[in-house]
């Protein structure tokens, strides 16, 4: 383990009032030591979200056995992690979106997505993906405070068809926080019947957290129903 390997200040600094543009910037920065970092900090994100997903495809009824084709986005995909894990289970037919190019970029060469789209995750609608476009979106280790906010939530609903799965994990510092706007997000697509809970679970996301408060998440699985 290479302990000299550490997040940058830039990405120590990212608050709720960072822009997207910074967001950016800190992980393209980080990006040639990002697996080094995450490996140092006993990241689990992608791990979690699979395990959801396996979870989810082997319920009756949840999600029972899709076919290896189904539309899957990796939302947030860094350089691939939940890409390779869904490639070892034979699925060929998966997106990776990232707002930092040079993350896409160390993602590209590892030959697991069918296509690479750079765009930043936002509470605004995003032209490059259709509403209803994919059958699963998964989001691990990108829905937290200082780099999506909490309306980008209803982007990936939108992004999902009816009947399909939205799985993400979140950092319980920024879940638990009603004013921080994402458990209330959840709710209020939950109440309006857009999606329904199948899961929701306290996980530990980082074994070795430079900072504690970093250490939890909710891994979290709505079923989209319209
Ligand atoms: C903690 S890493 C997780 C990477 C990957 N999902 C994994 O679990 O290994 C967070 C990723 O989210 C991306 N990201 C940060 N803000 C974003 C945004 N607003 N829209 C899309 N991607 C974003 C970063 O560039 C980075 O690749």
């Amino acid at each position: 383990m290479d302990s000299e390997v550490k997040y940058t200040d830039r990405f120590l600094k990212l608050n709720r009032d960072s822009s997207v543009e910074e967001s950016k910037m800190a992980y393209d920065e980080m990006a040639p030591s990002w697996e080094k970092i995450s490996e140092n900090v006993g990241y689990k994100g992608h791990i979690l979200c699979v395990e959801a997903f396996d979870r989810a495809v082997s319920s009756n009824d949840v999600y029972p056995n899709p076919a290896k084709d189904i539309k899957i986005l990796d939302a947030g995909a860094g350089t691939g992690g939940i890409g390779e894990m869904l490639k070892a289970r034979g699925y060929t037919n998966v997106d990776a979106l990232d707002i930092s190019q040079e993350m896409l970029n160390l993602a590209a060469g590892k030959h697991l997505y069918k296509k690479l789209i750079c765009a930043p995750l936002s509470d605004t609608h995003m032209k490059e993906i259709e509403t209803a476009e994919y059958d699963v979106v998964l989001c691990a280790g990108v829905i937290v405070y200082g780099q999506v906010k909490p309306g980008a939530i209803e982007q990936c609903a939108r992004f999902v068809k009816p009947g399909g799965l939205f799985i993400f994990s979140i950092r319980c510092d920024s879940y638990d926080p009603v004013e921080y706007g994402y458990s209330a997000t959840c709710e209020k697509l939950e109440k309006s019947g857009k999606w329904k809970l199948i899961l929701k679970e306290k996980r530990e996301l980082h074994s070795t957290p430079n900072e504690e408060r970093y250490r939890y998440c909710y891994l979290i699985t709505y079923k989209v129903l319209q």
